[in-house]
């Protein structure tokens, strides 16, 4: 390599030292080969001196066989190679290269700049701090050159460098230059971007690239590399919250247990109070482990294991995070998708998703709108094409912690996986967390044995999705012989006849089985309720239509068991029967027994009954019959 230093043959170690110690830029540039960008790119490489000498003489013979450029050395070529197979769509991938100057390494992602490769835009993007946008000084801002900056924005990049190329064939004039600039502010204005400059250069004559060009002397600015080289991102990182999600969790042997993982954001150093999302538990940093020793802190982007003062539960793909930082922990969250797949994206399709290290699955509820990559209008679609970028609402089938991509990207991006081929099919950058109610399993448990929840990973709402249904719990509560267990038999008849998947729950059954220890008196009664519930919660968790038929007489036991479901999964149905029509129809001669005093607490003779106050559905037997009340009753499910 013709990459000279004398320190690589006097002292190599302290070269490569020197090396490994330099920061790092990762850039993308957006453009098209008629911008000159292949040129750029091999100016870059030519004049900071990292071409391999035989690469150099095979272009200098080329650049006069099939070269543009006369008697010049045709800097495209060196990168042209690669370009013309991308574009034939041989390959899709984003070519990434890499040099390097005293002051920085370098890797630039090179992608195409047609509509057609949005999406390796968006990847080369997505690892991106700065982008230089190329445009050709004769044409100006041009409908790529939005799209481009559209796309560097959506992916968060903070710094942009407006590249005015062919300077030279607008006589160097600033003029030109000025009325681009100009253009293009009209651009910025609409950008998070907050660094934007513009430099005006000639790639093929390599004024500006490496070397301040003699003929505009009166651009001031650095030229490109020394932007490059200069341009601050240690700022970038996002040091304020801390996070890091787990990769792997270590357990050599009993005495270790070690969470590995990138740190995404923040500053972590032992004796760091932390919490661990999404179950909330807190617990300490002991060490940070690392293979060359221990760390006293890390920083974005370290590879890390930690271990900590308490035993907690944690697993792949949870969070540590600060103890008080404020992160949402939901089921469904605003995004911006970008589609990568000739398989359209369907709403409502559940997909395997990647957040940081967690998998989930979860579906696109709704698709608010499209961004026209051209024109930047927002338009309405009913499904996502190849490229095509929107904005979704996202519903997951379990909840997770949410972070907004712009301030925390590692942990608020994800990418979309297709369940059947194991593709990635999307990425999406999260806006805002959907309000969600949390389902069961976070909520506060007093269980008096000492365990632990264990997570499924097949969710309710993946067992609902095979099912077409979801899980619901129609909750019959009336006096014996009010009709509860025959109306609860008929609406399981025609939901089955329907096609749902359902359970009936009735009072003397299970009190043959499940209950048969339990009496009537009013604790017994309450520990029949409770244990129901639970069943019943189990049922609608399995994606099943669960129907119960007990007298269920104690309103605080109806409400226990409600609190079991999410808002409107739990359907109390009254049946509001009137005793004394209930004790004449006497069924199984329980109320004349009753009355003979041969069964004590007997609901509605010598034991209470509470009036339901907010039952969801209330039907009189009386005035009603029993096609009447099932149609009731399947309008309101
Ligand atoms: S609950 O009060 O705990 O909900 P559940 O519905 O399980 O009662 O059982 C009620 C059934 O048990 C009634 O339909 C009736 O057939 C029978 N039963 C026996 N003893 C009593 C009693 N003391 N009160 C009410 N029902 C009774």
């Amino acid at each position: 390599m013709s990459h000279t230093s004398t320190m690589i043959s006097e002292d190599i170690e302290a070269y490569l030292k020197e090396h490994e110690q330099k920061d790092l830029l990762r850039f993308i540039t957006c453009g098209s080969v008629d911008d000159g960008k292949s040129t750029l790119i091999g100016r870059l490489l030519h004049d900071s001196k990292m071409i391999y000498e035989d690469q150099l003489a095979a272009i200098t013979q080329a650049s006069k066989t099939s070269g543009t450029t006369g008697d010049a050395v045709d800097l495209a070529l060196l990168v042209d190679g690669l370009q013309s197979e991308r574009e034939q769509g041989i390959t899709i991938d984003v070519a990434y290269r890499f040099f390097s100057t005293d002051k920085r390494k370098f890797i630039i992602a090179d992608t195409p700049g047609h509509e057609q490769y949005t999406r390796n835009m968006a990847t080369g993007a997505s690892t991106a701090s700065l982008a230089v946008l190329l445009i050709d000084a004769r044409y100006g801002v041009q409908t790529q050159t939005r799209r481009h900056s559209f796309i560097a924005d959506l992916l968060g990049i903070q710094h942009l460098v407006v590249a005015i190329n062919k300077m030279d064939l607008v006589d160097y004039s600033q003029e030109r230059y000025d009325e681009i600039v100009a253009e293009y502010q009209v651009i910025a204005d609409k950008l998070g971007a907050r660094d934007i400059r513009f430099v005006p250069l000639s790639a093929l004559k390599g004024d500006n690239v490496v070397n301040r060009s003699e003929a505009m002397d009166w651009y001031e600015g650095p030229a490109m590399l020394e932007l490059l080289e200069t341009v601050e991102i240690t700022h970038d990182q996002n040091r304020r919250d801390l996070r890091l999600p787990v990769q792997y969790v270590n357990r050599p042997n009993l005495d270790f247990r070690g969470y590995c993982g990138t740190l995404a954001a923040g500053v972590m150093s032992p004796g760091q109070r932390v919490r661990a999302l999404p179950s909330g538990k807190v617990s300490t940093v002991a060490r940070l482990v690392t293979w060359d020793g221990d760390l006293e802190v890390a920083y974005p982007g370290q590879a890390i294991t930690v271990t900590l003062e308490d035993e907690i539960d944690i697993s792949r793909g949870d969070w540590l995070v600060a103890e008080d930082d404020e992160v949402p922990l939901a089921n469904g969250f605003e995004a911006d998708i970008v589609w990568m797949h000739e398989t359209a994206l369907e709403p409502d399709k559940l997909y395997d998703l990647k957040l940081a290290t967690r998998d989930v699955a979860g579906k696109v509820k709704a698709i608010d709108y499209q961004v026209d990559v051209n024109t930047l209008e927002q338009r309405h679609a009913d499904h996502l094409d190849l490229n095509a970028i929107a904005r979704c609402q996202l519903e997951l089938t379990a909840p997770v912690p949410v972070d907004d991509y712009r301030t925390s990207p590692g942990t608020g991006s994800f990418i979309i996986i297709d369940r059947l081929t194991n593709i990635t099919v999307g990425a999406g950058m999260i806006h805002r967390p959907l309000d969600s109610e949390l389902p069961y399993e976070f909520r506060e448990h007093d269980s008096k044995a000492n365990v632990v929840w264990n997570r499924a990973s097949v969710t309710q709402a993946m067992r609902e999705h095979l099912k077409g249904h979801s899980g619901k719990c129609v909750w019959f509560t009336g006096l014996s012989g009010s009709g509860k267990s025959s109306l609860a038999n008929a609406l399981e008849v025609e939901l089955n006849r329907r096609g749902y998947h359902t359970m009936l729950l009735d009072g003397d059954n299970i009190r043959h089985g499940l209950c048969k220890d339990l009496g009537m008196g009013e604790a017994d009664r309450a520990e029949n309720i409770r244990r129901v519930g639970e069943v019943a919660r189990l049922f609608a968790e399995a994606g099943i239509i669960v129907i119960t038929a007990f007298i269920s007489p104690f309103r605080a036991d109806r409400d226990a068991a409600r609190e079991l479901f999410n808002d409107g999964d739990f359907i109390e149905v009254h049946v509001d029967t009137p005793l004394d029509i209930c004790e004449q129809r006497d069924p199984k001669g329980l109320y004349h027994k009753a009355r003979e005093g041969k069964i004590r607490d007997f609901t509605g003779i010598n034991s209470p009954y509470e009036v339901p106050k907010a039952a969801e559905v209330t039907v009189n037997t009386e005035f009603m019959n029993q096609q009447e009340v099932i149609n009731l009753l399947l309008k309101a499910l």
